[in-house]
């Protein structure tokens, strides 16, 4: 499966702060929300982790919880490792696409502002589904909505990375009632605040689909 991996061009500092700092960092609504959802689960596979940031927050809030976090960017999974050294192992290089190869099911899988950046969403869910024991949580910073002339997906913003916007009935007909076995429940959450307000898609706001098997 091809990725556009802009990533991997970052710099340290830019690696360093990626999403920990800031309007979308550490704090953001749509993280807090996601630690609540994640009430009663012993254990979370977090896909397309990067430099760790949702864990610094499980480890604060939830240090019950059981953790593995994967990237296929890998100087974000080596930052998050030197951030965590005695945690180092959940952290893992690896892409969702392969998550057929991980062992194991965890309570919940968690991809906050990953399908955005695929160039098609509709395996990597599947895919995730199936690791998840009870429940898929799916965070977007461009939240699906009904887009015109049949179109599947909206790409316009940022060059370097895929960064679309798919269609809202696609996405709740067609891609998550298609889910074997089907879930017993898809809660929405929406209005869990915006992006930075120096980018183009700054008045959208974050909306988590939390998918209960
Ligand atoms: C916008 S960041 C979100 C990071 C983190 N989930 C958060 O909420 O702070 C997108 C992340 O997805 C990762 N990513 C992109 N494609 C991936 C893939 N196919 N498998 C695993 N991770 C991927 C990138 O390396 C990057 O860390």
């Amino acid at each position: 499966m091809k990725v556009k991996e802009t990533w991997r061009h970052f710099t340290p500092a830019q690696v360093k702060d990626f999403l920990r700092v800031g309007h979308e960092g550490r704090d953001h609504p749509s993280r807090l929300r996601t630690i609540e959802l994640l009430e009663g689960m012993t254990s979370v596979l977090d896909v397309g982790c990067g430099t760790g940031v949702m864990f610094e927050l499980l480890r604060e809030r939830r240090p019950d919880i059981d953790y593995l976090g994967i990237d296929v960017t890998v100087q974000f999974v080596t930052a998050a490792r030197e951030r965590f050294p005695t945690d180092a192992t959940r952290f893992r290089e690896s892409s969702l696409y392969d998550l057929g190869r991980l062992p194991g099911v965890y309570d919940a899988v968690l991809c906050r502002h990953i399908l955005e950046h695929l160039p098609d969403w509709e395996p990597a869910v599947q895919c995730m589904y199936e690791r998840a024991g009870k429940k898929l949580i799916i965070v977007f910073y461009l939240a699906p909505r009904p887009l015109r002339f049949r179109r599947k997906r909206d790409e316009r913003f940022e060059p370097g990375f895929y960064t679309h916007t798919y269609d809202l009935g696609r996405f709740v007909e067609h891609l998550l009632n298609g889910l074997t076995p089907a879930p017993a429940e898809v809660r929405i959450h929406p209005r869990q605040g915006t992006s930075d307000p120096r980018f183009r898609w700054r008045d959208r706001e974050n909306i988590i689909y939390e998918v209960v098997r």
